[in-house]
């Protein structure tokens, strides 16, 4: 069933991990599944907002009938590229990417070969922006959420995050613990605000999850 609390809402989701190109037929890339922020953007729908969905590659499909407009991307520059267009009229973005912090410093045209090198191979790798902080914001984007996958002191990294990526509230999670995260269904986070008391969501399915971090949302904004 629809429900209207984000009627007439443009929220911005970005979703799964990126890659980095290393030669036409290898990257680098992550773990990330991209479960979470597709379940973000169809709760998001449910809820009645306007959602674009900005995926890395993943095998995840959305319903023939969702209205969601889901755009694929690969690189971190493919990223960044189409979230500065996708934000321009967002009130709300919902950073769920895993982002590669860093690319390939040259990316080989032709596949590598490997009697080309000596049983040693150096790729050098150059640093990606920082995209949430960074982002040209517009006037209109009121709510900027972002993820904190961790495997250590969690909650400290997270609240540096918040402060350096300057956010509203970032989605702290605990990769290390390999019952919830990545390819789970399930997760269980703790949510961070600048000047509010930590909220634990318990473990539960990654929609039940993005249900109570919108709600959350839809009450600081309203
Ligand atoms: O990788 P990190 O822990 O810094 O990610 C925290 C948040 O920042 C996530 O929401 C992620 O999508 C975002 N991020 C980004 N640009 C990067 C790295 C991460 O926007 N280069």
């Amino acid at each position: 069933k629809r429900e209207n609390l984000f009627k007439g809402t443009h929220i911005v989701v970005t979703a799964g991990g990126t890659r980095e190109a290393i030669d036409p037929v290898r990257y680098i890339g992550n773990e990330s599944s991209g479960k979470m922020g597709f379940a973000l953007a169809q709760v998001a729908e449910r809820l009645g907002a306007q959602v674009t969905l900005i995926s890395g590659p993943t095998n995840l499909v959305l319903p023939a009938k969702s209205s969601i407009q889901r755009i694929n991307i690969k690189s971190v520059a493919d990223l960044q590229a189409a979230l500065d267009t996708a934000v321009q009229d967002a009130d709300i973005l919902i950073m769920a990417a895993a982002v590669s912090d860093y690319r390939v410093a040259k990316i080989a045209d032709h596949k590598m070969k490997k009697d080309d090198f000596n049983g040693e191979l150096e790729i050098k790798l150059i640093e990606n922006p920082d995209i949430l902080a960074t982002l040209k914001r517009p006037d209109s984007l009121r709510y900027v959420v972002g993820f904190a996958a961790e495997t250590n002191d969690l909650i400290e990294n997270a609240q540096r995050k918040i402060l350096k990526k300057n956010l509203n509230m970032i989605v702290a999670n605990d990769v290390g613990n390999p019952q919830i995260g990545f390819e789970s269904n399930q997760n269980a986070v703790t949510i961070l605000r600048p000047h509010q008391a930590n909220i634990e969501l318990k473990k539960n399915d990654k929609s039940i999850i993005a249900e109570q971090i919108l709600k959350l949302i839809d009450q600081e904004i309203n």
